[in-house]
């Protein structure tokens, strides 16, 4: 999927022509009285709601493909989020008839085509800030664990075994590694990486990064050692951690190969994504210790359980290649997550789709990932929604634009400091309105309706 996004680059003509004559303006008037945001993908909305509803009628639909998605949805709907669990291929982008904006709840985004989605004129966004923090923190947990081997040890006293005495401390804590003065090997220094480096200095360890895509300077400004290969960061940690994103030219980064030229008895931890590593080269170095201990949040194929010795719970019968791995810590692709980043997540997702409605796409959109199929145009596409503040009596709420401190009053939690446009209203009202009552699905909790 990464690669079909890379493929696309770079485009040399601007779409808007194309994009205006396959999809017109959106009809607005009486029959459209708000548009229609769909949640493609999952059933909450209790986040987005308080966002969006002055501006537009979300639904949700908690569909895996497109063929469980409303016909409603699928002519109507102008603004969709959706989560990591649905693809929208070009056939699939196809089937939406009105849609002109997709937020990616997440920073992934390739479960999307969104180069065909730019020739349709539809606009992709992300959120690509969210658990940052998160993931640097998880990844420093895991690093933490390998050197002090708190997983292993916990689970020893859990299970019973006694450890009395420095003999037997000795044997059960075999391989607890003093941190400082150990060389921390970066591979990527984006987002996480740099909050990762960050983190890693305070502990100790001499921090160096690889990353090809980078100017010179950065190192500077962090106080880390840059260097020009992947051999040569290999060749000098005694932990590898990765946090470059997946993409055509770095799937199995971390090889048969490429564990040759690693430390004898590094580690290595992986929150970034599970095709950047070899998991048969990976589970041969463990069992011959040629790699002393791993942490790996993704894998390959997820869900996973090493419970029942099987990756991807879709296809219960095949074993994945670290079954029965030694010294590993796995983590079910959680690193970004806590109740704030998810919560941030959301209302960012939401806060980009408002954008949409209200502003110019992709002009106004904070983080439109194919931005550069547009970007000749004169200004973008608008909606062909009129600007806040909208009247009362044309979206039958008077809920301004979300605020925190309106939030707040409404019990929604925001972590983010987000400013949203204000917009002046009279009757502060928290019921949706919603132009698919009449499907009989309603979520009262979140305010929204449900599609199939
Ligand atoms: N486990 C989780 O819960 C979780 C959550 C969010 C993000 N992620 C993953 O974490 C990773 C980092 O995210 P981010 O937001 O920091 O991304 P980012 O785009 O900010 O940074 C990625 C960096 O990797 C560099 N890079 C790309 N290819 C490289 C290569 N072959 N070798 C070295 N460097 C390379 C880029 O130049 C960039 O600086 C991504 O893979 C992302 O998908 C995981």
């Amino acid at each position: 999927m990464e690669k079909r996004r890379l493929a696309a680059h770079p485009v040399k003509k601007p779409r808007i022509e194309q994009t205006m004559a396959i999809r017109g303006p959106i009809p607005n008037g009486p029959m459209h009285p708000r548009p229609l945001v769909a949640l493609l993908d999952g059933r909450d909305c209790s986040i987005e709601m308080p966002i969006l509803k002055d501006v537009a009628t979300v639904a949700f639909c908690d569909a895996q493909s497109t063929t469980e998605i409303h016909e409603k949805v699928l002519n109507e709907a102008v603004g969709a989020l959706m989560w990591h669990t649905i693809t929208l291929t070009k056939e699939d982008l196809d089937k939406f008839k009105s849609l002109r904006v997709i937020v990616r709840i997440g920073s992934g985004f390739d479960n999307v085509d969104i180069k065909a989605a730019a020739e349709l004129g539809i606009a992709v966004c992300n959120v690509p800030g969210y658990g940052v923090e998160e993931v640097a923190d998880s990844t420093m947990c895991l690093i933490l664990n390998l050197y002090r081997r708190t997983y292993w040890l916990a689970n020893m006293v859990r299970d019973g075994k006694k450890i009395n005495g420095p003999e037997n401390l000795r044997e059960a804590a075999q391989g607890s590694a003093r941190i400082r003065g150990d060389t921390l090997g970066i591979v990527g220094l984006g987002r996480v990486g740099t909050a990762v480096a960050i983190r890693a200095k305070v502990f100790g360890f001499n921090v160096i990064f690889y990353d090809p895509y980078l100017a010179d300077g950065v190192e500077k400004s962090l106080g880390i050692t840059r260097v020009y290969t992947l051999q040569e960061l290999l060749f000098q940690s005694d932990c590898v951690s990765l946090h470059c994103k997946l993409n055509e030219h770095n799937h199995h980064l971390i090889n048969d190969y490429t564990i040759k030229q690693m430390r004898p008895g590094a580690f290595l931890i992986n929150t970034a994504r599970g095709g950047l590593v070899d998991e048969h080269a990976l589970a041969a170095a463990l069992k011959d210790g040629r790699i002393r201990a791993c942490a790996l949040d993704v894998l390959e194929n997820e869900p996973f359980n090493l419970a029942s010795s099987t990756c991807n719970l879709n296809l219960p019968y095949i074993e994945g290649p670290l079954k029965d791995c030694p010294n590993m810590i796995c983590t079910p692709h959680s690193a970004f997550y806590s109740e704030q980043s998810v919560t941030e997540l959301r209302e960012m997702a939401a806060g980009e789709i408002r954008r949409a409605i209200l502003g110019r796409i992709p002009d106004n959109l904070r983080n439109c990932v194919n931005k550069e199929y547009f970007t000749q145009t004169a200004g973008g596409v608008r909606f062909p929604f009129p600007q806040a503040p909208f009247p009362d009596s044309m979206n039958g709420a008077g809920y301004g634009a979300f605020n925190p401190a309106a939030a707040a009053a409404m019990g929604v939690h925001s972590t983010t400091v987000e400013q949203h446009p204000a917009v002046s209203h009279s009757t502060p009202h928290t019921t949706a309105h919603s132009t698919l009552a009449d499907s009989g699905n309603h979520m009262p909790k979140a305010e929204s309706s449900e599609v199939h």
